[in-house]
This record gives structure tokens, sequence and C-alpha cells, in this order.
């Protein structure tokens, strides 16, 4: 998954592109790249390995001037990073320009014909036969080139192209990859994503798959692969710039982190009307006719689902199936009629659960979207769909997405239970300044990660609910911090798991389940009595933990089931710090990138 982006206006193109860039590279950073069409007809294309720093100190040493452009952000699928594999790619005489996030599945066999038309590749990436087949197709029409590229291509693509015969103009087309239009005065855009787009613009145009558009700096025309035109209503963007920007933190993932309590409070609020939960009328109906739910994610999402199974359950008592979207879509699930599921997905583009979403609506079942994108595939291919609002989410660790995604989960959970529960809401409706109060307290947790951060391994337990914010923890903390860390339902430690506990272990243990203390204080002293450095997560006023444990960190009280919001704040801040400390950059883990748009 890589970000592009693509300028055409009146001002030079590649100060806006860099900056645009910037906005994309938590989709990749493995190389960056621009292609910039200059009035005389000629086609510059600066690309480097690297972070957008090495592309910016490039394009400062070998300026390229002009008015229309494209650019690209790197996270490698086909080919290793390097400079040569690089984005934009261009056709063998360096007149086309692409720029492409997506895999062309059938790159293999375009390259073999390609070939033997005699065209000679220099890039080990899939994407350079696109260049090469624009240019097959050219006969001075670059729409109809494009269009007949699209055609050959199988797999997902966004794709921006430039030719340098044509300084004013920038052709865009999509399949299964996210492309977003941005409108303005005199100048108009392209990107991945919002974020990029709104230092110049909030006025938005999606395009489709299977659609392509031709931009110039006056005018977008959208257009169907037939060649039709296709009107497309201008959506307004809410996001303002200083929320896609790091407001004096010194990293996004800090500064989502401490937006936690506003977005639960916004994801909180606009649903509740006159002391009663109202998720929106048509999810509302669809929600008391269901017996039985489905819920599927990826990563994060995933782990959003598994709170939830356990919280429906509980309060709703309605059976909750939770799946890993890259295993939902290639097993065979048994659906009911009336069988309903919640797709979960900060990114709204995540391939795996778009392709289990699909999977879901040709076998009947009712699909409601859980993400925090506006115009996200997946929002706009689920039957409905509810928003997170969370923002703009750039660090690639998920943070506010998910306890956003959670807050509504359980207002999911509270509709289906139908019985208005007046004092559940009111302790609902508390946890965004409870998420306040503990946040307050990260010093505790600094000072924590500071004593501990050097643990060669790490594993988080729980039961219930804890059980499964113990999964999101070992995930967070592995994939920022890069320790080993593993999570652990407690009550499974002794039939397998207790044999890698040593010295160098620390056991952070999650204990919000009051009937279940006991049970915990035990698994607690057989992680001690094999050398163990012991964490407890429990209640402010719980001392069963005092004597057994090494540390005690509080959490304020409240409803046992609703904990998950808040002891993942604790886990969301002790892998950061202990990133910071090791010296990582939390906001850009090696090997990961936001949104997963390839298998
Ligand atoms: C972890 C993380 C990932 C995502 C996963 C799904 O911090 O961010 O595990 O949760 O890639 O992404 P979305 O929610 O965009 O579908």
């Amino acid at each position: 998954m890589c970000g592009i982006v693509g300028y055409i206006g009146s001002d030079q193109a590649s100060p806006i592109l860099l900056e645009a860039l910037r906005k994309l590279e938590y989709r990749g950073y493995d190389s960056a790249g621009i292609a910039v069409v200059q009035e005389n007809h000629n086609l510059l294309v600066r690309k480097i390995k690297g972070r957008l720093s090495n592309l910016e100190l490039l394009v400062q040493q070998q300026p390229v001037e002009g008015m229309c452009g494209i650019g690209h952000t790197r996270w490698a699928t086909h080919g290793d990073p390097s400079d040569i594999n690089s984005h934009p790619h261009t056709d063998v005489s360096g007149s086309i320009a692409v720029v492409h996030n997506g895999i062309i599945e059938n790159h293999a066999a375009l390259k073999t014909w390609l070939e033997k038309h005699g065209v000679t590749f220099k890039s080990q990436t899939d994407s350079e036969v696109i260049a090469h087949l624009v240019d097959f197709h050219y006969n001075g029409d670059l729409l109809l080139a494009v269009m007949e590229t699209v055609k050959r291509l199988e797999g997902s693509y966004a794709i921006a192209v430039v030719c340098e015969d044509y300084p004013d103009r920038l052709v865009v087309a999509r399949k299964d990859s996210p492309l977003v239009i941005g409108r303005f005065q005199g100048c108009n855009l392209i990107a991945s994503d919002v974020p990029p787009l709104l230092g110049i613009t909030r006025e938005v145009q999606y395009l489709n798959d299977h659609e392509l558009a031709l931009l110039t700096s006056d005018d977008v025309t959208i257009y169907s692969m037939d060649g039709d035109k296709l009107e497309r209503e201008i959506t307004h963007v809410d996001w303002d710039i200083e929320a896609a920007e790091k407001c004096g933190y010194e990293h996004f993932m800090l500064k989502e982190i401490f937006e936690q309590p506003k977005a639960l409070q916004d994801t909180l609020a606009s649903r509740i009307k006159g002391g009663e939960i109202h998720l929106a009328p048509a999810i509302d109906a669809l929600l008391q006719e269901c017996t039985h739910l489905l819920i599927v994610g990826c990563g994060s999402a995933y782990h959003a689902g598994m709170v939830a199974k356990y919280v429906i359950e509980h309060f709703a008592k309605i059976s909750v199936e939770v799946d890993v979207a890259s295993e939902m879509r290639y097993r065979t699930p048994l659906c009911r009629q009336g069988d309903v599921c919640i797709v979960i997905s900060q990114s709204g583009e995540t391939a795996d659960t778009l392709a289990s979403l699909r999977l879901l609506k040709e076998l009947g079942v009712k699909t409601i979207a859980l993400t925090n994108v506006v115009g996200s595939t997946i929002s706009r291919e689920a039957d409905f769909v509810m928003y997170t609002q969370a923002g703009p989410e750039i660090a690639v660790a998920s943070t506010k997405a998910l306890t956003t995604q959670l807050m509504c989960l359980y207002l999911i959970a509270m509709v289906l239970k139908k019985n208005h529960d007046a004092t559940l809401l009111a302790q609902l409706s508390q946890i965004p300044s409870l998420a306040q109060k503990l946040l307050e307290k990260q010093e505790d947790i600094q000072r924590f990660a500071a004593r501990q951060f050097n643990k060669d391994k790490v594993f988080f337990m729980g039961r219930l609910t804890d059980y499964a914010i113990s999964l999101e923890s070992a995930l967070k903390l592995k994939e920022i911090s890069y320790t080993h860390s593993e999570s652990f339902a407690a009550g499974e430690l002794k039939h397998g798991p207790i044999a890698l506990v040593d010295e160098s272990t620390l056991v952070v243990a999650m204990c919000t389940q009051p009937q279940l203390y006991k049970k915990m204080d035990s698994n607690i002293k057989e992680v001690k009595a094999r050398g163990a450095t012991a964490l407890v997560v429990t209640f402010d006023r719980v001392h069963e933990f005092d004597d057994t444990a090494d540390e005690v960190f509080r959490i304020p009280e409240t409803e046992p089931y609703f904990t998950p919001m808040l002891t993942v704040i604790v886990s969301q801040l002790y892998a950061y710090y202990c990133s910071v400390l090791k010296g990582n950059d939390p906001d850009k883990p090696r090997n990961l990138a936001k949104s997963v748009t390839v298998e």
C-alpha cells in the first residue's frame, strides 16, 4: 500500500506534491518520487529510496519546474525498496509517467507480452507495466490510452498519469484502491486520502471502482470505463487541517492517544437524544430484528470485535461470531437468515475486510460498516454505515480509532439489549471523562516504561474483556517497540505458555473483573514463582493484588465490562514510551503501513 498524489493548477507543482506526500507518508516510507510536466513539454522525474526527506533534499539539489505533476510514497510489495523501484515509473522514452497504489496481479503476463513488443523493463515492480501499456495505447489521446490500459489490468490500482504532450492535464483511474479528488478554483488535486488535500480544499469528489477522471486546472470530468461521462456530487469534508497536524506533540501517536476523551465524547454524544441511544433509524430497526451477529476486521479492528463479543453476549444475550477478515474471506461461513455483520475498519479500505464484506453481501447477510473514513470503499459498499468520529488517525498504530470503534460497539450492544438501562447509559457517558482522568496519570506509565522497556518478553493476560484487550495490548507493544509480546487468556497459561516465563519476562495482568480476582491472583502468583515481574492493571479501590504484584496501576471505577476503553489507554501509553525509549519512530514502525490495501 502506497500513497499517490497529483496536482494541476497555476502554482509550482513540486512544493505542493511534497507537502501532500508528507501527509501520506503513513501509507509507506520505503521510497518517494515525483514527476512534473514542464510548460516546454519536458517530463522531469525525481525519485529516491528512503524517507520523504531524501526526496525533499534531491528536489532542492535538482529543482523541477512545472504546474502539473504526480507523486508517490512507497511501501514495497514487488521489488526491493530502491531508487529504481521507486515511483513514478516511465515508459521507454520517458514521456509518460505513472504512480500506482495497489497490486497488478497479471503483471508477469503483461510484462512478457510487452517484452515481445520490444519493451525493456527497468524495475522489478508490478507497476512499471502500466507506464508501458499507456505508451502502447497512446495515440495522442491520454484519457483513451489510460482507459485501454486499465481494461487490461487485473488486481487493484489507483493510478495517476501525466504525459509530456500535456502540461495541462492529469488522468486518474481506480479499482479497489482509494482515490479522492480535491476541487478548488484554479486548481485540482488527487490523493489516496483526504488529509493531503486539506491544505488547499475541503471540497472533494470520490472516484468509484472502474472509473477514470480527467483533471485540468479548471475542471474535472469523471468517466466510466466505456467513456461515458458521469455526474458526481462534491462532498464537503469537516476535518480541519489542524486535526491532521501534530499540534505540539512529539508524535502523532501521542497526540492521538490524548485526543481519545474528545473522540469518545464526539462518538457518543451524537447518538444520544433525549436520554436514549439512537444510531440511525435503519440501523436501529435492523438491530431490533437481529438474532445472530457476525463481526469481521483485521488487527486492532478484530480486537475491537473480540471485546464486543464478550460485551454483546453478556448484555444483549445475542450470540456473536468474530472473524479475522483474512480467514473469513477464504472459509465457508455458515450464515443464517437474519444474520447481521458489523464490518470494522478504521481506513475503510483494508483489502481482506473489503473482500469479506463482499462475500457476506453475496451470501445475503446485511452489513453495517464501522469505519472512520467518510466515503471510504467499505463505507460505500456496506448496506449501512456508522462512523467512528475519531477524526484523521495518522500514526500507523491505531489508538483513537480503536477506542471509538469500541464506543460504537457498546452503543450497538445497548440497542441490541432492547431494555433501556439508564444506569448503564450513565456509566457509558462517563467514559470520556474517565479516560481524561486516566491520561492525567501518564507519567506513572512513563516511569514504569523507563524501568521495564528493555524486558525481552512481555506477556499480557486477562479473562473475558480483559483477555480481549490483552490481545490488543500485545499487538500495540510489538508493532511499535519491536518487543516480543504475546497475549493469553489467563487460564490458558498453565496449558503451555508458562514454559516461556522466566526472570526476563514482564507479565501485565489486566484485572478488572471482580468475580475473577482470585483466579487472576493465582495466575499472577504462578508467573511470579517463575521469576517474572508482574504489573497489575485494576480499579482505584481494589487492593487484592497489593501483596502479589510488583506494581499496580489503577484506573477509575466503572462498570467492569466497560473497562476496555480505559485499560487499552494504559497499554497504548506503555507501548508508546517503550518505543520512544528504544529510539524507534512510533508513528512509522518498520515494515508496517497504515492502510493495508493489498492481501
Ligand atoms: C494496529 C493497526 C492494524 C489495523 C489493521 C486494520 O495498530 O493499526 O492492526 O487495525 O491493519 O486496519 P483498518 O482498521 O484500517 O481496516
